[in-house]
């Protein structure tokens, strides 16, 4: 009943709300005393972290180190990762891998880009992505929850780097918040980016399971060329697609699925075991693999 209420007061995600924002701020210094003792006082504050991983999660940075540990060692075991690595995160928020992979990476060898601003020029301030030459850019692409007055468009944007230059690419909770025609444009650019052999490891909500179930946290009634979504008035809060859509849509472009899906704990269903790593309560999405083929072995 209290949730509904606090809906209707506060549509769309809270930390756009600016009551709600200064509220956050209010917390920051105490969250800043909890989280030095436990030795992360290098961490951005809860009001930032919180545009990242939820209210609820983030409190006293319980997840947001341990998630970043568990997304670096997904991407080591999955995707190659080794401290050489060319890496590129498309919405790192504020840095909750980019955190853990400072320790795994030389030197210049990730890439972050947001469009969120706050979040990135939060990243572009830590002193420990200063020292090991990290490098973050605003990309400004227009997102009704994230950046609604963004000047460029998800569906057509060039990234800015050369063709072949990244081992790995991955995103975290970003394709949830995208739609079908900016899907696809980012697959077919994540493609041209990548080197030959290299991965993309991305999370999901995969439509295939427990899209409407009621034991979920989250439903998807609505549907739209590809997407699936759970909040008609703004789709960009909660979106999923189905498996075929993304292999389909890999393969046209030279990719294909390295690996099973790993399933996560967002449905709440018991029949499915949950295979990402990932704890009931912690980071909930499903997580896929894909591989560039080799142009040379075709
Ligand atoms: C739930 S947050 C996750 C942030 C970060 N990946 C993490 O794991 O903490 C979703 C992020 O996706 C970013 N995002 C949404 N649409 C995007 C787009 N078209 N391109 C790049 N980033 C996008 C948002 O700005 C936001 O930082």
């Amino acid at each position: 009943m209290l949730k509904k209420i606090a809906k209707k007061i506060f549509p769309g995600v809270s930390w756009k709300n600016p009551i709600v924002n200064f509220v956050f701020k209010l917390i920051d210094p105490i969250d800043y005393i909890a989280r030095s003792a436990r030795g992360l006082s290098y961490l951005p504050p809860y009001s930032i972290r919180v545009r990242s991983t939820g209210v609820s999660k983030e409190c006293l940075a319980m997840n947001f180190y341990k998630d970043g540990v568990k997304f670096s060692n997904l991407l080591k075991d999955h995707a190659s990762l080794n401290s050489e690595s060319k890496v590129l995160e498309i919405g790192c928020g504020c840095g909750r891998t980019a955190f853990a992979l400072s320790s795994i990476l030389d030197d210049g060898n990730y890439y972050g880009v947001d469009i969120e601003k706050i979040s990135l020029d939060s990243c572009k301030k830590r002193p420990i992505f200063l020292k090991k030459n990290f490098h973050f850019e605003h990309l400004d692409i227009q997102n009704d929850e994230y950046n609604p007055d963004g000047k460029s468009r998800a569906d057509t944007y060039k990234f800015l780097y050369d063709s072949n230059s990244f081992n790995i690419v991955f995103m975290i909770s970003v394709f949830t918040h995208m739609l079908t025609d900016d899907v696809k444009n980012y697959i077919a650019e994540i493609s041209r980016i990548l080197k030959p052999e290299g991965y993309c490891m991305f999370s999901t909500f995969l439509m295939d399971h427990g899209r409407n179930s009621n034991t979920n946290d989250l439903s998807f009634p609505y549907n739209e060329s590809c997407h699936y979504f759970h909040n008609q008035s703004m789709p960009e809060i909660a979106v999923g697609y189905d498996l075929d859509f993304y292999v389909s849509e890999f393969a046209s472009v030279g990719m294909t699925l390295a690996g099973d899906p790993l399933w996560g704990s967002w449905r709440k269903n018991p029949d499915i075991t949950t295979t990402t790593g990932f704890g009931p309560d912690e980071f909930g999405q499903d997580i896929l693999f894909f591989k560039k083929e080799n142009e040379k072995e075709k």
